[in-house]
C-alpha cells in the first residue's frame, strides 16, 4: 500500500499515542507466568504484541482481548502447556527473543520462527546463554537462525555477560531464570532499557540491579497484577520530530512513558534546540510517565554516541529526519546494532535520507548526516521496515514537494492509525 503525503503548513493537536510495545509484550508473558487474573489496560493491539499472544494462547494460557483491555488467567510460572504447532512470532525479535527464555525454563518441545526480516535477525545472542542454562536447542546455520526448536526444563542458574547492550537478549536471560534455581545474572557493556525488571518487581519477583548489572532469584511465586500500559515514546517520537521540524506547530502528548532509559532521543532532540517540555510527571506500575509539549524549533547538529545509543536506539531513524533538517553535521556512531533491527537501518535510512535529497555518508556502526534547511518529497522505499515508514513520512511533512511511502502498511507493527494522527495534526 502507498500513502501519499503532502507538505504541512502546521501541526497542531493532542494526540493520544498507542501503548509502549516492549511493555505490552511483557504484560502478557508475566502475565502468564503469574497466578490468578492480568488486567492489562491500553494494551497496543499492533501486529508485534499479537504476535505474543496468539503464542502465549498456543501455550494454552487463556488470554481475552476486549478493544486495548486484556486479561490473562494463569496458574502461574507451570501453566505452559506443550503447544501442537509450530509458534510464529511474525515480525516481532521482542517476543521471539523473551519467548526463547520462557520455552527454555519450560519442560517441553517447541519450535518458534518468524517472518523472512525474523528469520533473518541474530538469535545466537539468546541460544548461546539459553544453552549454558541447560537447555537443549537447535537453530539454522549453526544456532544462530530461526526457526528455533527448544526442549526446556531443569535450568541452571548463570552469571552471564553479555556481549551486547540488548534489553531483549537480558530479558531472555531473566525470564529463564525465573525457572531456575538460585540467582541469575546477566550483566550488560551498557545498560539497556529496563522494563522486564521493574515489571518483574511489580508482580512480585525479587531483583537486584546494580549499574549494567541485574540478578533475579528464581522460582518466585508471581501473582497476577493490574497493568496500565504507558504511551510509547517510540511512536510519540515520530510526532515530537514532526513537531519539531514543521512551522508553526505545538503537539502535546499526554501519558507517555518517560523511563530514563528510554528517553535519549528527548536529551539529544533538546540539545538540539528542541523546544519540548514535560508536565506531569509521574508513576504507574513502576514506570515513569508525564505529558510531552513540543514546539517547532531550529535545530542544530550534533554528536550521538556511545552509552546513550541503547536509549535512543529505535529513534534514530527519525532522529536522522530531524538532523537532515538541523543547522551543521550530525554524526551518528556506536550504533553497528541498527543493521540487527527489522532491516538494516544504517543502509535503509541512509537510502532514506539519500532519496529526499540529504547529504549522508555511511559508516560500518553509523553515518553522517550534512543538514541544510531543505529536503525534497521523495518515492521512499521502506523495506516492510515499519520505523522507516513513519521517518519517511515525518520527512514528507517537511519536504517540498509530494512524498510517497511505499509499503506503508507495515506501520501495523507498533502504530497502526499512524497515517490518519498525521492527517489529524495538519488540519
Ligand atoms: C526491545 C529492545 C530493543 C528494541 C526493540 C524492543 C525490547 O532491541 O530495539 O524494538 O522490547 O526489549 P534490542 O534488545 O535487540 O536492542
Amino acid at each position: 500500500m502507498d500513502e501519499k503525503i503532502t507538505p504541512a503548513k502546521r501541526l497542531q493537536g493532542v494526540i493520544n499515542v498507542p501503548g509502549d510495545k516492549s511493555i505490552s509484550h511483557r504484560s502478557i508473558m508475566l502475565g502468564a507466568l503469574s497466578r490468578g487474573e492480568t488486567e492489562v489496560e491500553n494494551f497496543l493491539m499492533g501486529e508485534d504484541c499479537l504476535s505474543t499472544i496468539r503464542i502465549i494462547r498456543a501455550l494454552g494460557v487463556e488470554v481475552l482481548v476486549d478493544n486495548n483491555l486484556v486479561a490473562i488467567r494463569s496458574d502461574g510460572l507451570e501453566a505452559l502447556r506443550e503447544p501442537v504447532d509450530v509458534l510464529d512470532a511474525g515480525n516481532s525479535g521482542t517476543t521471539m527473543r523473551l519467548m526463547s527464555g520462557i520455552l527454555a525454563g519450560s519442560p517441553f518441545y517447541a519450535v518458534i520462527t518468524g517472518d523472512d526480516s525474523l528469520r533473518s535477525r541474530p538469535m545466537g545472542r539468546v541460544i548461546r546463554p539459553l544453552l549454558e542454562m541447560g537447555a537443549e536447542i537447535m537453530a539454522r546455520n549453526n544456532n544462530l537462525l530461526a526457526p528455533i526448536a527448544i526442549k526446556g526444563g531443569n535450568l541452571r542458574p548463570i552469571n552471564y555477560e553479555s556481549p551486547v547492550a540488548s534489553a531483549q537478549v537480558k530479558s531472555a536471560v531473566l525470564l529463564a531464570g525465573l525457572f531456575a534455581p538460585g540467582c541469575t545474572t546477566v550483566i550488560e557493556p551498557n545498560q539497556s532499557r529496563d522494563h522486564t525488571e521493574r515489571m518483574l518487581r511489580h508482580f512480585g519477583a525479587r531483583v537486584a540491579v546494580d549499574g549494567t548489572q541485574v540478578t533475579v532469584w528464581g522460582k518466585p511465586g508471581l501473582t497476577g497484577k493490574k497493568i496500565i500500559v504507558p504511551g510509547d515514546i517510540s511512536s510519540a517520537m515520530f510526532l515530537i520530530v514532526a513537531g519539531l521540524i514543521v512551522k508553526d506547530s505545538e503537539i502535546v502528548l499526554p501519558n507517555v512513558g518517560v523511563n530514563p532509559t528510554r528517553t535519549g532521543a528527548l536529551q539529544v532532540l533538546k540539545a538540539m534546540g528542541g523546544d519540548i517540555t514535560l508536565h506531569n510527571l509521574r508513576e504507574i506500575n513502576g514506570e515513569p510517565i508525564g505529558d510531552i509539549k513540543v514546539r517547532s524549533s531550529g535545530l542544530k547538529g550534533t554528536e550521538i554516541g556511545g552509552a546513550i545509543i541503547p536509549y535512543l536506539i529505535d529513534e534514530i531513524p527519525v532522529l536522522a529526519v530531524a538532523a537532515a533538517l538541523a543547522e551543521g553535521d550530525t554524526v551518528i556512531s556506536d550504533a553497528g546494532e541498527l543493521r540487527h533491527k527489522e532491516s538494516d537501518r544504517i543502509a535503509t535510512v541512509v537510502k532514506m535520507l539519500r532519496a529526499f535529497g540529504a547529504g549522508v555518508e555511511e559508516f560500518t556502526d553509523g553515518f553522517v548526516v550534512h543538514g541544510a534547511n531543505k529536503i525534497t518529497g521523495a518515492v521512499s522505499e521502506t523495506s516492510a521496515d515499519h520505523r522507516l515508514a513513519m521517518s519517511a513520512a515525518v520527512a514528507g511533512l517537511a519536504a517540498q514537494g509530494d512524498t510517497v511511502v511505499r509499503g506503508a502498511e507495515c506501520v501495523h507493527i507498533s502504530y497502526p492509525g499512524f497515517f490518519n494522527t498525521l492527517k489529524k495534526l495538519a488540519v
